[in-house]
């Protein structure tokens, strides 16, 4: 067993944000060929079309719409790291979930495809990753196809994020006739060979400004130029701005091809800081080489068919883990065994016998873990709340069949406790016909094929008047309650929420009642 200061300094935790078919499944599966998790050829982490078979898309219904649900959490070695790699949902009606995993990272990657630029689907997620203060790397992908200028995509991050990047290397050649990059800090020309089909790293050679001012006439002067007058113009990489999210270090690359990933990952090595102490909810901070404790970011049920169960992910927060050791979860004070703690690759899991801060455990059927929640040995902690979620859309939902009423009730109740939905009772009325409250629609679908799939509860859902939620407390519901177009609900951890038909008409009783409570919460307003 090792120090877990010096294991900690070895770790790089981060997630890849992107909107989809930014690339996000091709550069997880590219980073995992330079970490040597892949042996020499890609193609393990796959995607959705062409009979590829993501790792990283577990669920039926990822697979038929295309596009990744789950998360995945993957550990592999680069240089001398140990580096992290949380998969996030691409789609912006899951950024709620990505807000949980990136709780449990110290940065990000964010994917821009170099033909769209930034999306407005991104900027969600993009807000979600400025809310946690989490920094970021920007890495502008498929510089192999035509696209937009590298000036005018630094404008767009400049103008549209309000973030100040830096390039790290500068790309030479033009979108769609990609040569290699230059290394800012260095001012060496890598120039980069395609393999076939990009299943092995892509060659490199430096190559002198002699050669290249003969190789690549043009395109080479105007790389050299606009790299010089970045430098010149302080457009350079620094750290301090980083970690305060005020500038993102860029790099341009294609993860089809392999061209530039090497530049990224050193990026995430050299950048990315290691796991730090962890704030407390009481203002404090878990040293790292205090007695184990977890942060549970995410607990996920029906991953896999072959293994019907539930799984609870945990970050490791200070300590050295050892399956076997006597965890105690945090809010009910219930202690339970490590025996089965996993970590987790895509499908394939291995018992995990020891982790240190920064790394992901996945605790098998440990059924009670509740999102948020502090794991601890020995000594124990408690971690900030994390913040709710401002839902948009509210569906009511019923059980067709009616002798199907305990599933469903079980079903929802998991669901909820996974936060793949939220679901909002009437006190009055019980699980007969809660509302299902999400940030998007997409949620509902998986709500509904996993109620009937996994539960045997098919259900119908039906529309309701709401579009708007604040939380509320158990005074101000009385009052509420009593209003027309307002209806008070409540969450199953006794968070209360007043749902409002229009944003109009919830800023008129804010505006006569302000005695009432009725708090804003993370990402209200559909940023984005
Ligand atoms: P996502 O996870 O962010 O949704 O994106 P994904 O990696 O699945 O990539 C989306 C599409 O973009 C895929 O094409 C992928 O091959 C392509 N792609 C990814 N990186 C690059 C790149 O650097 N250059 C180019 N030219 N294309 C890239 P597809 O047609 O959906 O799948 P496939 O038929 O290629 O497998």
């Amino acid at each position: 067993m090792s120090d877990p200061r010096s294991e900690a300094a070895k770790r790089r935790t981060f997630a890849i944000i992107s909107h989809p078919d930014a690339g996000k499944t091709t550069l997880t599966e590219k980073f995992l060929l330079y970490g040597g998790a892949l042996g020499k050829e890609a193609g393990a982490v796959k995607a959705k079309s062409g009979g590829r078979a993501a790792t990283s898309d577990w669920m039926d219904l990822e697979q038929q719409r295309g596009i990744s649900i789950t998360s995945a959490a993957l550990q592999f070695e680069y240089r001398d790291c140990i580096v992290n790699l949380l998969d996030t949902p691409g789609h912006r009606d899951f950024s709620e979930d990505t807000y949980r995993v990136l709780a449990a990272a110290d940065a990000a990657v964010m994917v821009l495809d170099a033909a769209k630029g930034i999306e407005p689907q991104t900027l969600k997620l993009f807000e979600v990753c400025r809310e946690r203060e989490i920094p970021f790397l920007t890495f502008i992908n498929k510089w192999d196809r035509p696209g937009l200028g590298p000036l005018e995509l630094l404008d767009q991050i400049e103008e549209t994020l309000i973030v100040e990047p830096t390039p790290v290397t500068w790309p030479v050649g033009i979108p769609g006739d990609f040569r290699g990059v230059i290394h800012q800090q260095t001012g060496e020309y890598t120039r980069f060979e395609r393999t076939a089909r990009g299943s092995t790293m892509a060659p490199e050679e430096i190559v002198s400004a002699e050669q290249a001012a003969i190789d690549d006439g043009e395109w080479w002067d105007t790389a050299q130029e606009e790299a010089e007058l970045l430098r010149e113009v302080g457009r350079v990489v620094d750290q301090k701005s980083f970690l305060a999210c005020e500038s993102t270090p860029v790099f341009f690359g294609s993860a089809l091809t392999n061209f530039g990933i090497r530049f990224l990952l050193d990026g995430v090595v050299d950048l990315v800081p290691s796991p730090a102490p962890r704030v407390l909810a009481d203002g404090g901070r878990r040293g790292i080489d205090e007695p184990f404790s977890g942060l549970v970011f995410k607990v996920q049920a029906g991953m896999d068919k072959a293994h019907r169960d539930r799984i609870a992910f945990i970050r490791v927060c200070s300590g050295v883990f050892e399956r076997g050791m006597m965890v105690t979860a945090g809010e009910s004070g219930r202690q339970f065994s490590s025996k089965y703690a996993q970590t987790l690759f895509g499908q394939d899991r291995d018992t995990v016998d020891t982790a240190y801060p920064g790394d992901i455990l996945g605790f098998v059927n440990a059924n009670d873990l509740r999102i948020g929640e502090a794991v601890y040995s020995d000594s124990p902690c408690e971690f900030p709340a994390l913040p709710a979620f401002a839902p948009e859309f509210f569906m009511r939902a019923r059980v067709l069949d009616t002798s199907k009423f305990k599933q469903f009730r079980k079903g929802i109740a998991q669901l909820d406790e996974e936060g793949a939905v939220q679901v909002l009772r009437d006190e009055d009325l019980g699980d007969q016909a809660p509302i299902l409250a999400a940030v998007g629609q997409l949620q509902f679908e998986v709500a509904t094929h996993r109620l009937e799939n996994e539960f045997g509860a098919a259900i119908e859902l039906t529309n309701t008047p709401y579009t708007i939620a604040r939380k509320t407390d158990a005074e101000s519901m009385p009052a509420l309650r009593a209003m027309q177009g307002v209806d008070v609900l409540t969450r199953a951890n006794g968070i209360h929420l007043a749902l409002f038909e229009s944003r109009y008409w919830m800023d008129r009783v804010l505006a006569d009642h302000p005695d009432l409570t009725l708090e804003r919460m993370v990402a209200e307003g559909g940023l984005g």
